[in-house]
């Protein structure tokens, strides 16, 4: 019995991988080439701000976002008419829980505007589920595209 409180606490704690820590993952690994609000910075990272909310209305979109946190992305990309080139590291180093959590807060916080009505926050299992099949560019490159 003690062990399952034990087990229920821990599962609770991980699921409380709130908009809180999204945000203080987000300043502290992020910001420096996204920008703290999610700008984007010419010649170094696109924005992340009122680009991303659409993609959430379709399944190409939600498997996009986790994706590319798991695998990292480098080359070229157009956004808001502007071609950015540069390296998008992976984040493996964080929890299901984290990165799930920092795509939230990008989400609700820099995009909120468009997300859809029935938006559901990004679930840690989806982010398991991008790092037990890690999506190769061209896969992240053709959700992309399709959830634009
Ligand atoms: C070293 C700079 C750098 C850091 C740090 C960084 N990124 Fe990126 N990010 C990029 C670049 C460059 C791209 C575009 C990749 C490409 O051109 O293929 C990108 C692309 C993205 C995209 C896709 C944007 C789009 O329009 O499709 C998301 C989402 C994203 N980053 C989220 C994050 C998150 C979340 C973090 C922190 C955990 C982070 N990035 C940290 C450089 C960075």
């Amino acid at each position: 019995m003690k062990r399952l409180m034990v087990a229920v606490a821990c599962a609770l704690l991980a699921g409380m991988a709130s908009a809180q820590d999204g945000k203080a993952v987000y300043d502290a690994n992020c910001a420096a080439c996204h920008q703290p609000d999610g700008v984007g910075a010419l010649g170094l990272a696109p924005p992340l701000a009122g680009t991303l909310g659409k993609r959430m209305a379709v399944p190409e979109g939600r498997k996009y976002l986790p994706g590319i946190v798991i695998a990292g992305l480098a080359g070229k990309m157009e956004s808001k008419g502007v071609l950015y080139e540069g390296i998008m590291p992976n984040w493996q180093q964080f929890s299901d829980a984290e990165l799930a959590a920092v795509l939230n807060y990008v989400l609700t916080t820099f995009n909120a505007a468009e997300l859809p009505a029935d938006f559901k926050a990004i679930d840690a299992a989806e982010l398991a589920a991008a790092r037990a099949k890690k999506p190769t560019a061209k896969e992240l490159r053709a959700w992309r595209a399709a959830s634009q």
